[in-house]
């Protein structure tokens, strides 16, 4: 993956202990294909080198106002102009203060300002002790500086170098590099609030057992992932895998699919667009027993009855809203042959407007995939990519077949 391929951040740092995470960062940014321009704070360079800094940024640092590498001595004016973005990681809260006053009394700080504000966005990674985070003027600061147009990425909250617990934390580095990776990716969900079922369900026999599907999840946490990326409020409704929860979006952990019918009508009468990625059982045990089934001796086979699993996208699709137009559904369609002719049965079946065919033991557990998009208009196929670049095309895809007024 090249999130960030032709990609030009200024990555600045200022003097606190999170400054050790911005190796980790920078190394990440370059692995996303962007290139890295260090500039630190002379504090910075108390925490961590520059010679550390330009090792894994494969550029020189700068670090003074008055550095005569430029041939027109103009650092803060030469380095911010062909900048994608500026990201300060870590922002400490005296930085802070200094941006809010628009003081430029050392190199990054009168980079800031003289950034030409409407081209080059500035994006800050607050790091600092818990009670500087909470302090009134830190949290008048940071409201101000995102009145001001800067985007604060928040902090994480935890154990603190200080020995302290709380909120103020830098975010950790593949944190930050989602959430810029986020940032560049156009907004063409705000406003809109996103529901995905994912994952496969568990349909438990008894304590110790059940049945289940090689679904990973993996799709559906991309399309979490690329709709928050594009605006929306997303909920993800997850049956059970261990895969991380993408960056802002909220998670409803379930096991069985009566848990996962009853979360996604929850959530339903809020949502605009639903995305059904679940491999939901088609069937789930007639009874679960509350203590493990013995074996009962040699010659004895068990019988276990099921009874089918109610449809979760068909539910959905049958609602008032779904059908009125409020809420626009997209299903998937696993199979192993005949993906067409599957995918349009259930188009039909379902009576949504769009189906997602893939086959199943193409992409299950993989990290790419290769999507047919069926309508009733015809078949839109998008070839092998990366599962988060598949979901960022279909989000786009759904995005521009909303109705105009909704
Ligand atoms: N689906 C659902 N609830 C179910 C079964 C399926 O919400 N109980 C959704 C899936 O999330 C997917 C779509 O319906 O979006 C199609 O799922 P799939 O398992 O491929 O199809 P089925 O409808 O179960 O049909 P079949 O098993 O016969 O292929």
């Amino acid at each position: 993956m090249s999130d960030l391929a032709g990609k030009h951040i200024v990555l600045g740092l200022s003097g606190g202990i999170a400054c050790y995470k911005a190796a980790e960062l920078c190394r990440a940014l370059i692995r996303e294909g962007a290139t890295v321009q260090v500039v630190m704070t002379e504090a910075a360079a108390q925490f961590i080198t520059p010679v550390t800094m330009q090792a894994l940024s494969n550029q020189p640092v700068f670090s003074s106002q008055w550095d005569s590498r430029e041939p027109n001595n103009m650092p803060h004016i030469n380095l911010s102009r062909d900048a994608d973005a500026i990201l300060v990681a870590p922002c400490s809260a005296d930085f802070m203060a200094k941006l809010l006053h628009g003081r430029a009394d050392e190199l990054l700080s009168l980079m800031c300002l003289a950034r030409p504000i409407a081209a080059v966005p500035l994006l800050l990674a607050p790091a600092m002790n818990r009670e500087m985070w909470a302090h009134p003027a830190t949290q008048r600061n940071m409201a101000q500086l995102s009145a001001d147009g800067a985007h604060i990425l928040g902090v994480g909250s935890g154990f603190q170098a200080c020995g302290e617990t709380g909120d103020g934390r830098m975010l950790e580095p593949m944190e930050l590099l989602e959430d810029l990776i986020a940032f560049f990716q156009p907004k063409l969900l705000a406003g809109k609030r996103v529901l995905v079922t994912a994952g496969p369900t568990f349909e438990a026999l008894d304590p110790i057992r059940g049945i289940t599907n090689h679904s990973s999840g993996k799709m559906g946490f991309a399309i979490a992932r690329a709709a928050r990326e594009a605006g929306a409020e997303v909920t993800l409704v997850a049956g059970p895998v261990s895969l991380a929860t993408p960056r802002g979006v909220t998670r409803v952990d379930v096991k069985s699919a009566l848990q996962m019918l009853e979360a996604t009508m929850k959530e339903e009468p809020r949502a605009d667009i639903f995305f059904a990625t679940a491999a939901v059982a088609d069937w789930r045990p007639v009874t679960h027993s509350k203590e493990k089934i013995k074996k009962e001796g040699a010659g004895k086979d068990p019988v276990v009855a099921f009874t089918e699993n109610p449809d979760i996208l068909l539910t959905v699709a049958q609602g008032q809203r779904a059908r009125s137009g409020e809420l626009y559904c997209v299903g998937f369609a696993a199979e192993t042959h005949d993906l067409v002719a599957h995918a349009r049965a259930k188009l039909a079946r379902k009576g949504i407007p769009l189906i997602v065919g893939n086959i199943g033991p193409l992409t299950f557990g993989l990290e790419d995939n290769q999507l047919l998009l069926v309508d009733r208009h015809g078949v839109q196929e998008f070839p092998r990519a990366s599962k988060v670049a598949l979901a960022r095309r279909l989000v786009a895809e759904v995005a521009r077949r909303l109705p105009a007024a909704a």
